[in-house]
């Protein structure tokens, strides 16, 4: 165990209290759809708002969101929430795991998954905050400690330098479509096309406008289904869209710690043909 509120398990980070080594080892016999749509993110890249893209897309093609909130229609598949066998087509799942735990059958089936990455000096600074204001995380006692956290991959969901490459360097094995929060928050209309076009769904574009609508940031955070805002205060004292921006880091990192974080960019994905947007 990493701390009281982590634990490891087939070499990656979770939260305790919402999973159990049992139910993540049962996901090696998951049952796959092809019709089955998986978000995949490592934590604060952005979940929540390209989960908002894809039920909306899904709502705009005639699959109705009856749900009380985005969690229940498009819930976390490492922790169980419901039946998941008895979602109805298509389900849709967000989920944080690593290549290495995601069900056997995504790579036998058709199933979709959408890998949406941040880049990580952004990530880390959302993902302090959030630690700060989930009840359910560690706390840091400063920025600093949190940097060491991250970098070292001693943390809930482990590294993002490893969860980045893994999925990555796999990619060939998987019907996936790489997207960056940054290409999203440069031009939200575009990455909905590539979504809808990877989900194999047509959209007038009137419907595409509304997709777009729902999902910007003032529009989220005024959304009940979306903005988290379920969760009591004594679990969640923050805003979860807190500032939604590009280039947030630079009020934060120190020149050494963002000096540090290229250097392990280079060692750890220095290899593979990726890039990321700072600022
Ligand atoms: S979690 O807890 O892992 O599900 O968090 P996640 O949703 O991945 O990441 C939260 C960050 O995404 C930002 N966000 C948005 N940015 C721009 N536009 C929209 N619509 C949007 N929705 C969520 C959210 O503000 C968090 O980033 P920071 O930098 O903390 O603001």
């Amino acid at each position: 165990q990493i701390s009281d509120r982590v634990f490891k398990h087939k070499n990656y980070n979770f939260l305790v209290g919402h999973t159990t080594p049992d139910y993540i080892d049962s996901l090696d016999s998951f049952e796959i759809k092809d019709s089955d749509v998986f978000l995949v993110t490592y934590p604060k890249s952005g979940t929540v708002w390209a989960q908002q893209i894809i039920i909306s897309i899904h709502e705009l093609h005639g699959n109705q969101n009856e749900y009380s909130n985005n969690m229940e229609r498009m819930p976390w598949l490492e922790y169980k929430k419901a039946e998941y066998t008895l979602l109805p087509s298509p389900r849709l799942f967000a989920s944080h795991l690593p290549e290495h735990i995601m069900p056997p059958g995504v790579k036998e089936k058709k199933a979709k998954i959408v890998y949406l990455m941040r880049n990580p000096k952004d990530n880390m600074v959302s993902f302090y905050h959030f630690s700060k204001a989930m009840a359910d995380l560690d706390t840091p006692e400063s920025f600093d400690q949190f940097f060491e956290w991250y970098i070292t991959g001693n943390i809930l969901a482990s590294s993002w330098f490893d969860h980045v490459r893994e999925w990555y360097s796999n990619r060939d094995q998987y019907n996936i479509l790489f997207l960056t929060y940054e290409e999203m928050i440069l031009d939200l209309k575009a990455s909905v096309k590539k979504i809808c076009n990877f989900l194999g769904i047509n959209l007038t574009e009137a419907a595409i406008c509304q997709v777009v609508e729902k999902a910007t940031f003032q529009n989220m955070k005024n959304d009940s289904k979306a903005n988290f805002q379920h969760l009591p205060p004594e679990r969640f004292s923050g805003k979860f869209l807190r500032k939604g921006q590009i280039g947030d880091w630079k009020n934060t990192l120190t020149v050494a710690q963002s000096e540090r974080v290229d250097q392990v960019l280079r060692e750890k994905l220095g290899d593979l043909p990726l890039s990321f947007i700072w600022e």
